[in-house]
């Protein structure tokens, strides 16, 4: 793609301008955009730069290895693996209301990115892969008043305390663009057509207050949903597609016995840039197949329902 050739020379450049021989940290999220970041700056200063994937308890199953072979063995690139589990989780501990567990988890985020800079002797840099739709969602609608829908974890200043500045070579593209960049820079197919994901993660899809317990029974239904997507091959169809764990239970029958246990919701989006979304509109059969499954499978969830919610009115998270 030719205007994607020409933006990566030009960020380059700019990558270079502005960190001139400072060290750079780059948080990886385990989604598309902090990946093509990373790998963008890595080619503009190479080992100058140190990325840093924090698992942070929040991701779903089997991200982390995802991550970590894709930097490791495929480019080469460094890798911290920084196990960040309790922190989290146990920050999030009695939090329920969703603009503070954003926050919260914002805040962890620069303290653990903080951690790692000390440990390489200092960071003058932290790197992020913020993309347009991520600045302008967290600043306000535009036209109308200034209002906050959500922080988003990675965007909206850093602590005062914090000495880093910031590198988002992303800042200006859509994700469509982050992709064809994707491609550009050699990421393999299966990464660069993933759907997005969000820094605070899990967290957001279990409303009200999060346990490891909860996000167990979650990561369970968000695969076999996934799974079931992409056999019916409508995963590259759909924007994004993931469970949430409803902080609600009720009141089911399963062979002589009651249950008692929570509601799952399915949601699947259409989008250009996720600034608006479609529901996705599966067949029934299609949802009483994945519907049987999360409800015969995964223990705590005996009720599942399907999101129907287009954006706006709703965003696409649940949180
Ligand atoms: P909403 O829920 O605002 O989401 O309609 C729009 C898109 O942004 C993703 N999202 C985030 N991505 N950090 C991220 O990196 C965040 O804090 C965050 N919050 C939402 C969301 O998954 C959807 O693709």
């Amino acid at each position: 793609d030719w205007t994607m050739k020409a933006f990566r020379e030009e960020a380059i450049e700019r990558i270079r301008a502005q960190v001139g021989t400072g060290r750079v940290i780059c948080g990886l999220s385990g989604g598309v955009d902090s990946a093509v970041a990373a790998v963008l700056i890595h080619e503009a200063i190479g080992d100058q730069l140190t990325c840093v994937f924090v698992d942070h308890g929040l991701l779903r199953s089997a991200e982390a290895e995802q991550v970590v072979t894709l930097f490791r063995d495929h480019y080469n690139i460094p890798l911290v693996h920084v196990q960040a589990q309790d922190l989290f989780i146990g920050a999030l501990e009695g939090v329920s209301d969703p603009e503070v567990k954003r926050k919260t988890i914002g805040r962890l985020f620069i303290d653990v990115f903080d951690e790692e800079a000390k440990k390489i002797g200092g960071a003058d840099f932290l790197a992020q892969g913020t993309l347009y739709p991520d600045v302008i969602e967290s600043v306000s609608f535009t036209g109308g008043p200034s209002v906050t829908i959500k922080s988003h974890h990675n965007v909206g200043g850093l602590p005062e305390r914090m000495k880093m500045k910031l590198v988002e070579p992303l800042r200006e593209l859509f994700k469509d663009e982050v992709r064809v960049l994707g491609r550009e820079l050699g990421l393999p197919e299966a990464f660069v057509g993933r759907h997005p994901f969000p820094g605070p993660g899990l967290a957001i899809r279990v409303p009200g207050e999060i346990t490891r317990e909860k996000l167990d029974i979650l990561r369970k239904a968000d695969a076999i949903y996934l799974e079931e997507i992409r056999n019916a091959g409508l995963y590259d169809v759909i924007w994004q597609a993931f469970a949430v764990l409803l902080p609600v239970k009720t009141v089911g029958v399963m062979g002589d016995g009651r249950t008692y246990d929570h509601v799952c919701a399915l949601r699947a989006v259409t989008s250009v840039d996720g600034m608006t979304a479609d529901f996705y509109p599966f067949d029934m059969g299609f949802l009483g197949r994945v519907a049987t499954r999360i409800i015969n499978e995964v223990k705590g969830i005996n009720r599942v329902t399907y999101d129907i919610t287009s954006k706006p009115p709703g965003t696409i998270e649940w949180e």
